[in-house]
């Protein structure tokens, strides 16, 4: 009798401050379990944007009202320090691996392999082969190994197989597809039926890069293209409204690169000092990659290391090592930098624009815009400076995903963030790169383990201190030690 009652009482007396034990510790063991999976909520959405060339400054050079409503409902970075070279593919495929080009491998937008004896160029087929890709992987595959799921709008590289893996969904690179219809489909894929939709999304945009080389930067003329960004980028705002989504997705509105203005009058002549039989022109101004025929390195580069007072001659292995540009071999044996608003080229019958990027990337005008807003993001907070491989782990960090070694540090910029992550206070273990939280299959996990272990554990002391109380004398004592604490919980 005295037994049942004890354990009538005792049970769901002593299990609940049990559970509760279980309910604060488990945010600890994980700090995104709460969100993401106790409620059962979806993984968090997040679209990253960029439009292409769209320099930090354009901003402020028209009206942008919805670039502003983004960084008043948001966040704003004001100095990004992109990767070098400032071009294209290098710096699309930096943001989604958080690495440096020279160990991603996407080291220029024209590129020759002497292993693979291969050529690459963005304006050719060569770009579908995975071997120039898979030195990295994309965020949008380990999404997919992660169990998640990724649409992707023509960002570079999304529609090549990268280790054996396309998008969730995707569309074929045709730069005459509308923004309308690349917005369209992501919306529509972001707001899919929950076990369809992808929880990641990537849009890429041609302009303002395109307008910016034929009109250069300083036309009054790219005002209009800025300002009908501007509206590009309130359209897609509009749509996430009205599917519902605009205060669930994460949206990060970025470029890979900015503009400079060059002149006819600055442009540097190879031919003048350096005959075109001894090298291969592999990558175009103003980071020019330069192969010498065989044998020929020592003589090439005698002949341009002071050719020029507005153009650099590097060795591959004096390239400044704060450029991180050097191991990898795509890079040429010889590159050539132009000084910012100058050009290389052969001679002057070329084609010539007028503005262009690949310049030094701590140079103001390589830099590019970025803003932010979303249940993620901290509101109208304006952070000074980032590194554009740090995109990489705070991106993982929302979605809940681990990331792969990389470059970026989601430490130099989880200020960003509404609720730091719980690495943000300061531990002695690994500051450099803080430790993620695999959320999708760890937290539960752990969380049922523990309140399983606390449960047995209880019942296995119940159980025997029951059993051992019909034999009382040296148990006993072990009875009224344990009491006084079930006693307390009893009573919390
Ligand atoms: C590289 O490929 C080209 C054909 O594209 C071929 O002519 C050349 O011999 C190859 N070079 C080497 C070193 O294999
Ligand atoms: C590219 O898109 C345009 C506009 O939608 C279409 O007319 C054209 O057929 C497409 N090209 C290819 C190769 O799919
Ligand atoms: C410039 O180079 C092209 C070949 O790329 C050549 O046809 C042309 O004659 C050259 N022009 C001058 C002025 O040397
Ligand atoms: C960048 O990260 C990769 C992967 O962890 C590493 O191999 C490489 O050495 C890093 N580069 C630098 C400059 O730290
Ligand atoms: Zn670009």
């Amino acid at each position: 009798m005295a037994r049942r009652t004890m354990l009538s009482c005792l049970l769901p007396g002593a299990l609940s401050p049990l559970f509760c034990l279980w309910a604060v510790l488990l945010p600890v063991v994980s700090p995104n379990s709460l969100n993401h999976h106790e409620h059962q909520d979806p993984r968090p959405k997040l679209l990253l944007v960029s439009f292409d060339g769209f320099r930090w400054d354009y901003i402020d050079r028209v009206p942008t009202p919805n670039f502003r409503k983004v960084m008043d409902e948001g966040v704003k970075v004001e100095f990004v320090e992109n990767v070098y070279i400032t071009k294209t593919y290098p710096n699309h495929y930096s943001m989604v691996t958080g690495l440096y080009a020279e160990t991603h491998g996407i080291v220029a937008n024209e590129m020759y392999d002497p292993a693979l004896n291969l050529s690459f160029s963005m304006e050719t087929d060569s770009m579908y082969d995975p071997r120039w890709w898979e030195e990295a992987a994309p965020l949008w595959v380990t999404i997919q190994k992660d169990g998640g799921r990724s649409g992707a709008a023509m960002w570079p590289g999304s529609d090549v197989k990268i280790h054996g893996m396309f998008p969730t969904r995707y569309l074929q690179y045709n730069a005459s597809v509308s923004f309308e219809y690349r917005v369209r489909r992501l919306v529509e894929w972001l707001s899919a039926p929950e076990e369809e939709a992808v929880d990641f999304g990537v849009l890429y945009w041609e302009e303002p890069d395109e307008s910016g080389h034929n009109l250069g930067p300083q036309s009054p003329l790219m005002d209009a293209i800025i300002a009908g960004i501007d509206e590009k980028l309130g359209f897609l705002m509009d749509e996430l409204k009205k599917a519902g989504l605009y205060e669930k997705v994460n949206l990060i509105v970025t470029s890979d690169h900015g503009m400079a203005q060059l002149s006819p009058e600055k442009i540097i002549e190879l031919d003048e000092y350096v005959d075109r039989d001894l090298y291969t022109w592999v990558d175009k101004s103003p980071v020019v990659g330069i192969m010498p025929k065989e044998g020929k390195v020592d003589e090439v580069y005698g002949l341009l290391m002071d050719a020029n007072p507005n153009m650099v001659a590097y060795k591959k292995e004096e390239v400044p090592a704060r450029l991180h540009y050097q191991h990898n071999i795509r890079i040429t044996p010889i590159l050539l930098e132009a000084k910012e608003g100058w050009t290389i080229m052969q001679n002057r019958s070329g084609p010539f624009m007028l503005g262009n990027h690949g310049y030094d990337n701590t140079l103001r005008s390589m830099q590019p815009v970025f803003v932010a807003r979303g249940p993620a993001f901290r509101q109208n907070y304006v952070k000074t400076a980032m590194r554009s491989i740090d995109l990489y782990p705070l991106m993982c960090h929302i979605l809940s995903t681990r990331p792969l070694p990389n470059n970026g540090s989601l430490l130099n910029i989880q200020d960003l963030l509404s609720s730091e992550p719980a690495a943000s206070t300061p531990t002695p273990a690994h500051p450099a790169t803080p430790p993620e939280h695999h959320g999708y299959s760890y937290a539960p996990v752990v969380g049922s383990f523990i309140g399983v272990v606390m449960v047995l554990g209880f019942l296995v002391v119940y159980v025997l201190l029951v059993t051992l109380k019909q034999r009382p004398a040296l148990k006993h004592r072990s009875w009224e030690m344990s009491q006084p604490l079930l006693q307390e919980d009893l009573h919390l």
